[in-house]
Protein backbone atom coordinates (compact mmCIF):
# COMPACT_ATOMS: atom_id res chain seq x y z
CA UNK A 1 0.00 0.00 0.00
CA UNK A 2 2.96 2.44 0.83
CA UNK A 3 6.20 2.22 -0.73
CA UNK A 4 8.80 2.00 1.39
CA UNK A 5 11.32 4.63 2.14
CA UNK A 6 8.83 7.63 0.86
CA UNK A 7 10.07 10.89 2.01
CA UNK A 8 8.48 13.10 4.28
CA UNK A 9 7.24 15.20 1.70
CA UNK A 10 6.08 12.63 -0.72
CA UNK A 11 3.85 11.47 2.14
CA UNK A 12 2.37 14.68 2.83
CA UNK A 13 1.97 14.96 -0.57
CA UNK A 14 -0.12 11.86 -0.56
CA UNK A 15 -1.75 12.70 2.96
CA UNK A 16 -3.13 15.98 1.37
CA UNK A 17 -4.64 13.99 -1.66
CA UNK A 18 -6.21 11.75 0.99
CA UNK A 19 -7.61 14.47 2.85
CA UNK A 20 -9.87 15.66 0.03
CA UNK A 21 -10.99 11.64 -0.44
CA UNK A 22 -11.82 11.62 3.24
CA UNK A 23 -13.82 14.92 3.36
CA UNK A 24 -15.78 13.31 0.55
CA UNK A 25 -16.37 10.18 2.77
CA UNK A 26 -14.72 8.24 0.16
CA UNK A 27 -14.60 4.26 1.91
CA UNK A 28 -11.22 3.28 3.10
CA UNK A 29 -9.85 6.77 3.28
CA UNK A 30 -9.82 6.62 6.61
CA UNK A 31 -7.86 4.09 7.01
CA UNK A 32 -5.47 5.29 4.21
CA UNK A 33 -4.92 8.59 6.56
CA UNK A 34 -4.26 6.56 9.31
CA UNK A 35 -1.57 4.56 7.32
CA UNK A 36 -0.13 7.67 6.14
CA UNK A 37 -0.03 9.09 9.44
CA UNK A 38 2.02 6.10 10.67
CA UNK A 39 4.18 6.06 7.40
CA UNK A 40 5.03 9.84 8.06
CA UNK A 41 5.97 9.34 11.82
CA UNK A 42 8.33 6.42 10.81
CA UNK A 43 9.97 8.85 8.22
CA UNK A 44 10.19 11.70 10.41
CA UNK A 45 11.19 10.22 14.11
CA UNK A 46 15.27 10.04 14.46
CA UNK A 47 16.00 6.30 15.53
CA UNK A 48 16.34 7.60 19.10
CA UNK A 49 12.91 8.80 19.42
CA UNK A 50 11.33 5.53 17.92
CA UNK A 51 13.13 4.00 20.99
CA UNK A 52 11.62 6.04 23.43
CA UNK A 53 8.10 5.98 22.36
CA UNK A 54 8.12 1.76 22.10
CA UNK A 55 10.34 1.34 24.99
CA UNK A 56 8.39 4.43 27.52
CA UNK A 57 5.73 5.92 25.90
CA UNK A 58 3.41 3.69 24.42
CA UNK A 59 4.08 1.17 27.17
CA UNK A 60 3.54 4.18 30.39
CA UNK A 61 0.15 5.06 28.09
CA UNK A 62 -0.36 1.22 28.11
CA UNK A 63 0.13 1.04 32.20
CA UNK A 64 -1.49 4.35 33.02
CA UNK A 65 -4.82 3.12 31.10
CA UNK A 66 -4.87 0.29 32.86
CA UNK A 67 -4.31 2.25 36.04
CA UNK A 68 -6.90 4.59 35.02
CA UNK A 69 -9.85 2.32 34.61
CA UNK A 70 -8.68 0.63 37.75
CA UNK A 71 -9.27 3.79 39.85
CA UNK A 72 -12.90 4.89 37.08
CA UNK A 73 -10.20 8.07 36.37
CA UNK A 74 -11.69 8.18 33.01
CA UNK A 75 -15.65 8.37 34.67
CA UNK A 76 -14.57 10.91 36.83
CA UNK A 77 -13.20 12.89 34.04
CA UNK A 78 -16.38 12.13 31.52
CA UNK A 79 -18.43 13.16 34.82
CA UNK A 80 -16.88 17.02 34.74
CA UNK A 81 -17.91 17.78 31.44
CA UNK A 82 -16.01 20.11 29.69
CA UNK A 83 -14.82 21.97 32.97
CA UNK A 84 -12.69 19.74 33.46
CA UNK A 85 -11.31 18.27 36.85
CA UNK A 86 -7.80 18.71 38.61
CA UNK A 87 -5.66 15.99 39.37
CA UNK A 88 -6.28 16.64 43.12
CA UNK A 89 -9.87 16.36 42.82
CA UNK A 90 -9.04 13.22 40.42
CA UNK A 91 -7.02 11.98 43.38
CA UNK A 92 -8.83 12.03 46.24
CA UNK A 93 -11.97 10.66 44.43
CA UNK A 94 -9.53 7.56 43.57
CA UNK A 95 -7.85 7.64 47.06
CA UNK A 96 -4.68 8.27 45.51
CA UNK A 97 -1.44 10.00 45.63
CA UNK A 98 -2.09 13.42 43.81
CA UNK A 99 1.69 13.79 42.56
CA UNK A 100 1.10 10.16 41.35
CA UNK A 101 -2.16 11.02 39.67
CA UNK A 102 -0.97 14.27 38.30
CA UNK A 103 2.08 12.79 36.52
CA UNK A 104 -0.56 10.10 35.04
CA UNK A 105 -2.65 12.64 33.78
CA UNK A 106 0.50 14.56 32.21
CA UNK A 107 1.37 11.65 30.11
CA UNK A 108 -1.48 10.67 29.22
CA UNK A 109 -2.74 14.25 27.96
CA UNK A 110 0.60 13.83 25.99
CA UNK A 111 -0.27 10.97 24.15
CA UNK A 112 -3.72 12.29 23.32
CA UNK A 113 -5.50 9.87 25.59
CA UNK A 114 -6.81 12.82 27.23
CA UNK A 115 -6.84 16.65 27.23
CA UNK A 116 -4.78 19.42 29.01
CA UNK A 117 -7.56 22.41 29.66
CA UNK A 118 -5.30 24.21 31.88
CA UNK A 119 -2.23 23.58 33.99
CA UNK A 120 -3.54 20.49 35.62
CA UNK A 121 -6.97 20.26 34.54
CA UNK A 122 -8.05 17.56 32.50
CA UNK A 123 -10.75 16.79 30.59
CA UNK A 124 -11.92 13.58 28.64
CA UNK A 125 -10.98 12.75 24.76
CA UNK A 126 -13.63 10.88 22.75
CA UNK A 127 -10.79 7.66 23.65
CA UNK A 128 -11.14 8.03 27.05
CA UNK A 129 -14.88 8.56 26.92
CA UNK A 130 -14.63 4.98 25.29
CA UNK A 131 -12.93 3.56 28.08
CA UNK A 132 -16.03 3.91 30.28
CA UNK A 133 -18.05 1.75 27.83
CA UNK A 134 -17.78 -1.91 29.28
CA UNK A 135 -16.59 -3.20 26.11
CA UNK A 136 -13.59 -0.99 25.79
CA UNK A 137 -12.80 -0.74 29.23
CA UNK A 138 -12.75 -4.39 29.89
CA UNK A 139 -10.43 -4.29 26.50
CA UNK A 140 -8.08 -2.51 28.41
CA UNK A 141 -8.41 -4.84 31.56
CA UNK A 142 -8.29 -7.61 29.24
CA UNK A 143 -5.30 -7.14 26.77
CA UNK A 144 -3.10 -5.75 29.74
CA UNK A 145 -3.73 -8.50 32.04
CA UNK A 146 -4.11 -11.77 29.79
CA UNK A 147 -1.93 -10.40 26.46
CA UNK A 148 0.53 -8.75 28.04
CA UNK A 149 2.90 -10.65 29.71
CA UNK A 150 3.06 -13.34 26.80
CA UNK A 151 3.83 -10.35 24.86
CA UNK A 152 6.63 -8.75 27.22
CA UNK A 153 8.60 -12.64 27.67
CA UNK A 154 8.07 -13.47 23.77
CA UNK A 155 11.88 -13.02 23.22
CA UNK A 156 12.90 -14.75 26.57
CA UNK A 157 10.24 -17.50 25.53
CA UNK A 158 11.55 -17.90 21.91
CA UNK A 159 15.15 -18.06 23.16
CA UNK A 160 14.53 -21.09 25.38
CA UNK A 161 13.01 -23.23 22.54
CA UNK A 162 15.91 -21.88 19.77
CA UNK A 163 13.22 -19.82 17.91
CA UNK A 164 11.31 -22.83 16.72
CA UNK A 165 7.59 -22.13 15.97
CA UNK A 166 5.57 -22.72 18.50
CA UNK A 167 2.56 -24.70 17.14
CA UNK A 168 1.21 -26.46 20.31
CA UNK A 169 -2.12 -25.05 22.11
CA UNK A 170 -1.02 -26.16 25.63
CA UNK A 171 2.70 -25.40 25.30
CA UNK A 172 3.53 -21.90 23.96
CA UNK A 173 4.32 -17.98 25.10
CA UNK A 174 1.02 -18.17 26.65
CA UNK A 175 1.61 -20.91 28.96
CA UNK A 176 5.32 -19.86 29.59
CA UNK A 177 3.83 -16.32 30.73
CA UNK A 178 1.36 -17.44 32.76
CA UNK A 179 2.99 -20.40 34.45
CA UNK A 180 0.04 -23.17 32.89
CA UNK A 181 -0.52 -26.11 30.78
CA UNK A 182 -4.25 -25.32 30.07
CA UNK A 183 -4.62 -24.32 26.41
CA UNK A 184 -5.93 -19.74 26.54
CA UNK A 185 -9.67 -21.13 26.20
CA UNK A 186 -9.46 -23.43 29.09
CA UNK A 187 -7.00 -21.06 31.05
CA UNK A 188 -9.85 -17.94 30.69
CA UNK A 189 -12.96 -20.03 31.49
CA UNK A 190 -10.67 -21.11 35.02
CA UNK A 191 -9.69 -17.54 36.32
CA UNK A 192 -12.65 -15.48 36.66
CA UNK A 193 -13.10 -12.51 35.34
CA UNK A 194 -11.05 -12.89 32.12
CA UNK A 195 -13.57 -15.07 30.24
CA UNK A 196 -16.24 -12.30 30.84
CA UNK A 197 -13.68 -9.68 30.13
CA UNK A 198 -12.56 -11.79 27.11
CA UNK A 199 -16.11 -11.51 25.78
CA UNK A 200 -16.82 -8.41 26.18
CA UNK A 201 -13.44 -7.35 24.71
CA UNK A 202 -14.87 -9.49 21.24
CA UNK A 203 -17.73 -7.26 21.22
CA UNK A 204 -15.67 -4.02 21.16
CA UNK A 205 -12.68 -4.92 19.48
CA UNK A 206 -14.38 -4.54 15.70
CA UNK A 207 -17.04 -1.55 16.93
CA UNK A 208 -17.28 0.82 13.82
CA UNK A 209 -15.05 -1.32 11.46
CA UNK A 210 -16.08 -2.14 8.38
CA UNK A 211 -18.46 -5.63 8.75
CA UNK A 212 -19.54 -8.27 6.13
CA UNK A 213 -23.16 -7.09 6.75
CA UNK A 214 -22.47 -3.78 6.20
CA UNK A 215 -23.64 -2.51 2.43
CA UNK A 216 -21.58 -2.96 -0.68
CA UNK A 217 -19.84 -6.09 1.27
CA UNK A 218 -21.32 -9.41 0.85
CA UNK A 219 -24.92 -9.07 -0.90
CA UNK A 220 -26.60 -10.57 2.29
CA UNK A 221 -29.93 -10.85 1.14
CA UNK A 222 -28.94 -12.26 -2.39
CA UNK A 223 -26.78 -14.82 -1.30
CA UNK A 224 -28.61 -15.56 1.86
CA UNK A 225 -32.26 -14.82 1.51
CA UNK A 226 -32.80 -15.89 -1.65
CA UNK A 227 -33.50 -18.65 -2.19
CA UNK A 228 -34.35 -19.40 1.75
CA UNK A 229 -36.49 -22.68 2.23
CA UNK A 230 -37.83 -23.14 5.63
CA UNK A 231 -39.35 -26.83 4.66
CA UNK A 232 -35.32 -28.01 5.03
CA UNK A 233 -34.59 -25.70 8.40
CA UNK A 234 -36.16 -22.83 9.67
CA UNK A 235 -32.66 -21.48 10.45
CA UNK A 236 -31.20 -19.19 8.26
CA UNK A 237 -27.92 -19.08 9.80
CA UNK A 238 -26.21 -20.22 12.43
CA UNK A 239 -23.17 -18.42 14.71
CA UNK A 240 -20.56 -21.27 15.63
CA UNK A 241 -18.32 -19.91 18.33
CA UNK A 242 -20.60 -16.53 18.45
CA UNK A 243 -19.25 -14.96 21.71
CA UNK A 244 -21.58 -12.90 22.78
CA UNK A 245 -23.74 -12.99 19.75
CA UNK A 246 -23.23 -9.49 19.06
CA UNK A 247 -22.65 -10.35 15.45
CA UNK A 248 -26.13 -11.96 14.86
CA UNK A 249 -27.14 -8.77 17.05
CA UNK A 250 -25.85 -6.49 14.18
CA UNK A 251 -27.05 -8.73 11.11
CA UNK A 252 -30.67 -8.48 12.68
CA UNK A 253 -30.43 -4.76 13.61
CA UNK A 254 -28.63 -4.14 9.68
CA UNK A 255 -30.95 -6.21 7.88
CA UNK A 256 -34.55 -6.78 9.61
CA UNK A 257 -36.62 -8.44 7.49
CA UNK A 258 -34.08 -11.34 6.83
CA UNK A 259 -36.05 -13.92 6.85
CA UNK A 260 -35.75 -17.30 9.40
CA UNK A 261 -34.09 -17.62 12.80
CA UNK A 262 -30.53 -16.88 13.58
CA UNK A 263 -28.94 -19.38 16.55
CA UNK A 264 -25.85 -18.53 19.02
CA UNK A 265 -24.03 -22.06 18.77
CA UNK A 266 -21.39 -23.12 21.40
CA UNK A 267 -22.26 -26.94 21.03
CA UNK A 268 -20.93 -29.98 19.11
CA UNK A 269 -23.71 -30.78 17.14
CA UNK A 270 -25.29 -27.89 14.60
CA UNK A 271 -28.63 -27.67 13.94
CA UNK A 272 -29.48 -29.28 10.78
CA UNK A 273 -30.45 -27.90 7.43
CA UNK A 274 -29.32 -24.15 7.85
CA UNK A 275 -28.95 -21.80 4.95
CA UNK A 276 -25.53 -20.92 6.31
CA UNK A 277 -23.04 -22.01 8.90
CA UNK A 278 -20.87 -19.22 10.02
CA UNK A 279 -17.35 -18.89 11.60
CA UNK A 280 -16.27 -15.72 13.20
CA UNK A 281 -12.55 -15.24 14.19
CA UNK A 282 -12.86 -18.79 15.74
CA UNK A 283 -10.39 -21.21 12.97
CA UNK A 284 -7.66 -18.29 13.31
CA UNK A 285 -7.56 -20.17 16.88
CA UNK A 286 -6.29 -23.86 15.63
CA UNK A 287 -4.47 -25.70 13.78
CA UNK A 288 -4.57 -26.65 10.01
CA UNK A 289 -5.34 -30.49 11.18
CA UNK A 290 -7.87 -29.21 14.00
CA UNK A 291 -9.40 -26.54 11.42
CA UNK A 292 -10.29 -29.71 9.16
CA UNK A 293 -11.85 -31.73 11.86
CA UNK A 294 -14.15 -28.95 12.76
CA UNK A 295 -14.97 -28.20 9.41
CA UNK A 296 -15.90 -31.83 8.92
CA UNK A 297 -18.04 -32.07 11.63
CA UNK A 298 -20.10 -29.34 10.15
CA UNK A 299 -20.71 -31.43 6.92
CA UNK A 300 -23.30 -34.07 8.25
CA UNK A 301 -25.44 -30.80 9.81
CA UNK A 302 -25.22 -29.37 6.25
CA UNK A 303 -27.92 -29.73 3.15
CA UNK A 304 -25.97 -30.38 -0.01
CA UNK A 305 -26.64 -27.69 -2.73
CA UNK A 306 -28.34 -25.31 -0.59
CA UNK A 307 -26.34 -24.90 3.08
CA UNK A 308 -23.07 -22.32 2.50
CA UNK A 309 -20.09 -22.01 4.83
CA UNK A 310 -19.59 -18.64 5.75
CA UNK A 311 -15.68 -17.55 7.43
CA UNK A 312 -15.14 -14.57 8.50
CA UNK A 313 -11.54 -14.34 9.02
CA UNK A 314 -8.45 -12.05 7.84
CA UNK A 315 -6.67 -12.93 4.70
CA UNK A 316 -3.48 -12.10 4.83
CA UNK A 317 -2.22 -10.43 1.65
CA UNK A 318 1.23 -11.83 0.05
CA UNK A 319 2.90 -8.09 0.40
CA UNK A 320 2.40 -5.38 2.30
CA UNK A 321 0.15 -6.43 5.29
CA UNK A 322 -0.96 -3.40 7.81
CA UNK A 323 -0.19 -3.73 10.96
CA UNK A 324 -3.97 -4.08 12.51
CA UNK A 325 -3.28 -7.78 10.36
CA UNK A 326 0.02 -8.12 11.44
CA UNK A 327 -0.49 -7.50 14.96
CA UNK A 328 -3.38 -10.16 15.08
CA UNK A 329 -1.14 -12.65 13.64
CA UNK A 330 1.18 -11.78 16.55
CA UNK A 331 -1.53 -12.18 18.82
CA UNK A 332 -2.22 -15.12 17.58
CA UNK A 333 1.23 -16.74 17.96
CA UNK A 334 1.75 -14.97 21.87
CA UNK A 335 -2.04 -16.67 22.90
CA UNK A 336 -3.18 -19.95 21.01
CA UNK A 337 0.44 -20.55 18.97
CA UNK A 338 -1.70 -20.33 16.13
CA UNK A 339 -1.75 -17.87 13.09
CA UNK A 340 -3.38 -15.49 10.80
CA UNK A 341 -4.04 -17.27 6.98
CA UNK A 342 -3.03 -16.33 3.39
CA UNK A 343 -5.84 -17.46 0.63
CA UNK A 344 -3.77 -19.91 -0.66
CA UNK A 345 -3.22 -21.22 3.34
CA UNK A 346 -7.43 -21.05 3.71
CA UNK A 347 -7.63 -22.38 -0.02
CA UNK A 348 -5.41 -25.52 1.48
CA UNK A 349 -7.68 -26.11 4.37
CA UNK A 350 -10.86 -25.69 2.66
CA UNK A 351 -10.08 -28.22 0.44
CA UNK A 352 -8.66 -30.98 2.47
CA UNK A 353 -11.97 -30.43 4.61
CA UNK A 354 -14.14 -31.05 1.37
CA UNK A 355 -15.28 -27.21 0.78
CA UNK A 356 -14.56 -25.26 -2.65
CA UNK A 357 -14.30 -21.70 -1.89
CA UNK A 358 -17.10 -19.88 -3.97
CA UNK A 359 -15.67 -16.43 -3.60
CA UNK A 360 -14.10 -14.04 -1.09
CA UNK A 361 -15.43 -11.11 -0.33
CA UNK A 362 -13.51 -8.56 0.30
CA UNK A 363 -13.94 -4.25 1.66
CA UNK A 364 -11.93 -1.58 0.71
CA UNK A 365 -9.12 -1.89 3.20
CA UNK A 366 -11.00 -3.49 5.87
CA UNK A 367 -8.58 -6.36 7.61
CA UNK A 368 -11.36 -9.54 7.80
CA UNK A 369 -13.10 -10.67 4.40
CA UNK A 370 -15.64 -13.31 4.10
CA UNK A 371 -15.04 -17.10 2.60
CA UNK A 372 -18.29 -17.96 0.60
CA UNK A 373 -17.79 -21.97 0.64
CA UNK A 374 -19.89 -25.13 0.01
CA UNK A 375 -19.37 -28.63 0.13
CA UNK A 376 -18.08 -30.24 -3.21
C1 LIG B 1 -11.95 -15.36 19.12
S1 LIG B 1 -13.51 -15.79 19.78
C2 LIG B 1 -14.61 -15.27 18.50
C3 LIG B 1 -15.96 -14.95 19.03
C4 LIG B 1 -16.95 -14.42 17.98
N1 LIG B 1 -17.17 -15.37 16.89
C5 LIG B 1 -16.43 -13.11 17.42
O1 LIG B 1 -15.93 -13.09 16.30
O2 LIG B 1 -16.50 -12.09 18.13
C6 LIG B 1 -13.48 -17.57 19.62
C7 LIG B 1 -14.75 -18.22 20.18
O3 LIG B 1 -14.60 -19.66 20.06
C8 LIG B 1 -15.22 -20.24 21.22
N2 LIG B 1 -14.63 -21.56 21.48
C9 LIG B 1 -13.38 -21.86 21.84
N3 LIG B 1 -13.23 -23.18 22.00
C10 LIG B 1 -14.42 -23.73 21.74
C11 LIG B 1 -14.91 -25.07 21.75
N4 LIG B 1 -14.11 -26.09 22.07
N5 LIG B 1 -16.20 -25.26 21.41
C12 LIG B 1 -17.02 -24.24 21.08
N6 LIG B 1 -16.60 -22.96 21.06
C13 LIG B 1 -15.33 -22.71 21.39
C14 LIG B 1 -14.89 -19.27 22.33
O4 LIG B 1 -15.79 -19.42 23.42
C15 LIG B 1 -15.01 -17.92 21.64
O5 LIG B 1 -16.30 -17.37 21.77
Amino acid sequence: MIPPALQPEEIIAELQAVGSAYAEKKPGAREQLLNLSHALIASLELPSETIQRMAFAEPARAAHCRIAVELKLFEYLKESGPDGISSQDLAAKADAHEVLISRMMKHLAAMNTIHEKSPDIYVSSPFSEALTEPKHRDGIIYTYDVAGPPLRGLPEYLKSIKYDLPTDLTDGPFQAAHKTQLPFFAWIDQNPPYLQLFNSYMSGYRAGKPSWVDPDFYPVADRLAKPFDPSISEVLLVDIGGGLGHDLVELKAKHPTLPGKLVLQDRPEPVRGARAYYLHSVLHDWSDDDCVKILEQLKPAMEPGYSKLLISEIVVPRQNATWPVTVVDQVMLILVAMQERTESQWENILKRAGFRIQKIYRYEVGTESLIEAEME
